[in-house]
């Protein structure tokens, strides 16, 4: 296994990405920062649309860029920071919606790796592997006849 990347940093590329949110719905941006084995670092922001239930997340967006991009696994670390438009972050640590939860395991199931997860927010920053925000995953495994 590679050498995680710095958390600080990794939270700070997170930060930055939700510059460039699209969230004028909500009014909070999100921003998705996917570190894998290579040194590569991936980000995404969330993307609302007029028609609200077809928003798109942050870390959804970063996982299909990354896919699209040709990457299958590596996938080592995530970090996750949003705000509100009023406020300076989010008030508590921001961890993952579950159908995003489900996007990351399949990019990080394909190089079999439990990447570690830094969910930021509320002066503090949660530290959890994608095992533990998702137990029990679905996976392909279960496709099998
Ligand atoms: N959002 C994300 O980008 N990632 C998550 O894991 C949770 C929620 C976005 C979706 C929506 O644009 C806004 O945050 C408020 O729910």
């Amino acid at each position: 296994m590679s050498a995680l990347p710095d958390r600080a940093a990794l939270i700070q590329a997170a930060g930055d990405a939700a510059r460039n949110a699209y969230a004028p719905y909500s009014g909070f941006r999100v921003g998705a920062a996917l570190a894998f084995d290579d040194g590569t670092v991936v980000t995404g922001a969330n993307v609302e649309n007029a028609s609200y239930g077809l928003s798109l997340c942050a870390e959804t967006l970063a996982a299909g860029l990354a896919m699209s991009g040709g990457r299958r696994g590596g996938l080592i670390a995530v970090a996750i920071s949003g705000a509100g438009d009023a406020h300076g972050g989010s008030d508590v640590a921001l961890t993952p919606c579950g159908r995003c939860r489900q996007v990351l395991g399949e990019l990080a199931g394909l190089g079999d790796t439990d990447p570690v997860v830094w969910c930021s927010g509320g002066g503090d920053t949660l530290e959890l592997r994608l095992s533990e925000l998702l137990p029990h995953a679905f996976g392909p495994n279960m496709l099998k006849s």
